[in-house]
Formats: structure tokens, sequence, C-alpha cells
């Protein structure tokens, strides 16, 4: 190659050089996205970019001209390696600025509340009847809302066309008059007393349980009724267990749950799994029977709270716990008129609305 056309060529790498120079920065200065950076880094400085092409011609320059071109190239490079290294800075610290303008927070506006909810009155009485079961040693238990007849009626000495089964509206699931096996007909529990009998099946004396839970009667709703409600059901079974020991455990959790003052009476009453059985009645904790116009006992002074007795014989020895040996007692009270005679309120309904406004109360 002639010295000539050596020289024009250097230049015309030059120029090259220079050209390539402007349009890369250029297109550095108008980048917009941090993104759009890598790949004017790869279009000019890569391995197959436009300033390698040049530098690969450099190659074919004289001795003397090589390490001037080479190293004006490398200049060049440096130069727009820099300007993109520039514009990174720039365009991240941009990026953040926009950020900062987008998620900015109006610490003056009014704060979301988290609205909280209130404990439903019926299960603080549950809860505190609970914990006092549990200081008497008592295991707390539960069974199933959907039962079978045998359960609900059959075990509990009330066999098929016993009257006290009129006694509760029963609320069938499968009332078909097809099947034979009464026992086998699945109803909506109408007494937590069918829990007393999942129990006594599976377990020897001594029990000692509680079972709160909603039991069902298909009743017209009004101010004081309501087809669903909430029962508490108590069994002991052990050697030696009397009456004394009903009455003496029905006090103590009454007296812990309405006062220590509370009077309580019991009334002789017939249940068809209980001998002998009585109703609990308490001295009515709102005028003690002074106010005739008192609208929990209408100045009778006293309140209908539970049921119960010594667990019928006929009960026990269904179940190999041979009644000579053992003796029990049970109960079942009901939980809903209690709830709304101590918390004051004068419509049972409100119970079962779930009304955030009337729950808040309490
Ligand atoms: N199951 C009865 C009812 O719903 C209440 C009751 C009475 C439960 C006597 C008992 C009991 O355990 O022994 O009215």
């Amino acid at each position: 190659m002639s010295e000539e056309l050596k020289n024009l060529l250097s230049e015309e790498l030059k120029d090259e050089l220079t050209k390539i120079f402007e349009k890369a920065m250029d297109e550095i200065a108008n980048l917009v996205v941090s993104q759009e950076l890598d790949q004017a880094k790869i279009e000019f400085l890569g391995k197959k970019g436009q300033l390698t092409d040049i530098l690969r011609k450099v190659g074919t320059l004289s001795p003397e001209e090589r390490p001037m071109l080479g190293s004006h190239a490398n200049e060049i490079r440096e130069k727009i390696a820099n300007a993109i290294e520039e514009k990174r800075k720039q365009l991240v610290l941009k990026d953040g600025e926009k950020k900062i303008a987008t998620e900015k927070i109006d610490v003056t506006l009014p704060s979301r509340r988290t609205e909280y909810g209130k404990r439903h009155p019926i299960s603080t009485i549950i809860m505190e009847l609970e914990d006092i079961f549990i200081g008497m040693g008592f295991d707390v238990v539960s069974g199933p809302e959907i039962e079978y007849d045998y359960y609900n009626f059959t075990a509990l000495n009330m066999p098929l066309n016993h009257p006290a089964r009129d006694l509760q509206d029963t609320f069938y699931i499968n009332k078909d008059n097809v099947n034979t096996n009464v026992n086998e007909d699945v109803v909506l529990r109408t007494q937590t007393s069918s829990v007393q009998i999942r129990i006594m099946e599976k377990t020897m004396p001594p029990i000692r349980m509680v079972c709160p839970g909603r039991v069902y009667r298909c009743d017209s709703i009004d101010a004081t009724h309501f087809p669903i409600f909430h029962q508490i059901e108590g069994l002991v079974v052990d050697k030696n267990i009397t009456m004394n020991d009903l009455r003496d455990t029905i006090e103590l959790f009454v007296q812990a749950l309405l006062g220590s003052d509370t009077k309580i009476r019991f009334r002789p009453h017939y249940f068809p799994y209980t001998e002998p059985s009585a109703e609990v009645d308490v001295q009515c904790f709102i005028c003690g029977g002074k106010d005739d116009s008192c609208s929990l006992c209408k100045g009778e002074g006293w309140m209908e709270i539970l049921g119960s007795g010594m667990v019928h014989p006929k009960v026990l020895s269904q179940f190999d716990i041979n009644p000579d040996i053992y003796t029990g007692f049970a109960f079942g009270m009901g939980l809903d008129r209690l709830a709304i005679a101590k918390y004051g309120i004068d419509d049972i309904r409100l119970l079962f609305e779930n009304d955030i406004r009337f729950l808040r109360q309490f």
C-alpha cells in the first residue's frame, strides 16, 4: 500500500471516529430509559460495535500511525463509556425522583380506620362459663348440631311416641315416613343433652363435662322466641354422686356468673332422662322481686334458668355403666334468655342479626 493511500485511510478513519463519537454523544444525550443505555453500549462499544470495527481497521495502518490512531480511538472509546455511565447516574436519579413524586404520601389525609369487631354477648357468656367449669375440673366438649334421632331422643329415654318428644318442635332433615328405623332419622338437635349420650357411649366414669352449643326448635319468631338458640349441658358421672353435688355445682357456677349473692331455688319437675328431676330458678337479678313492673320477672322475683336431675339408671345402663356402682347428675341451661336478661336486651332477635352497632355496645 502506497504512503499516500495509507494517509488517506488514516484520515478517513479519523473522520469516521469523529462521526461515531458525535453520533454516540447525541444518542446518549437523548436517552430517557436506563435500559436503552445497555443497548447503546452494545451498539458503540460491543464486540460487534462500531468502534471495534474501526479498531480492527487500525491494524492495516503503518507502524508509525497505528499508535496515534489507536490511542485516539481508545480515547474516544473511554469518552463514550464515561458518557454512558454519566447518563446512567442521571437516569437513576430521575427514576428515583419520579418514584418519589408518584408515591408521595399525603400525611394530612384522614387515616383509614380498622373496624374492630366485638365479642358477641353469647360468646362472652359461653367463655365465662367454660372458664368456671374448667376451674372445677370439667372437660369442655362439643357434639354435632345435625344429629341422629337416637342421640337426641331415644337414648335419652324418649322412645318413639314418647309424649316428651312433642314438647320440642323438631326440625327433621329426612323425615320420609318410609324409614322403619326411627333412630336413623336425622334432626337438628333440639337440646345439647344429645352430647351426654355421645360421651357416655365412649367414656367410662369418672365423667365431668360441659358442652355449650347451638340447638334448634321450630318456633314462630318474636321478641322472646327464635328457632335457633344456645344451651350449655353438664354431665357428671362417678361413684357417690348425689343431688347435693348437683345443688352445690349449680349454685357455684350461677354465683360465679351472676354475682356471689345470687339465690337459687329448686322446683320438682319431670325429664325422661333424669330421676328425680328439678328445674332451677335464680332470684331476679334486676329487681330481686321487689318491682311488679320488672321487665325480667314481672314482680315474681324468680327466673327459670335450667333443667336438671340425677341421671336416670336406664340411661346409664345402656352403656355398661352399672347404676348400682355409679350415679350422676346432669343439667341443661338456655343461654339466650340469660344473656338478654344479663345485658338488658329487649329483643332476642338482636342476638342473631349481628349488627355491628348493636354488638359494639357490649
Ligand atoms: N334438655 C333439657 C331442655 O332442653 C334441659 C335439661 C334438663 C338438660 C334436665 C339436662 C337435664 O341434662 O338433666 O329443656
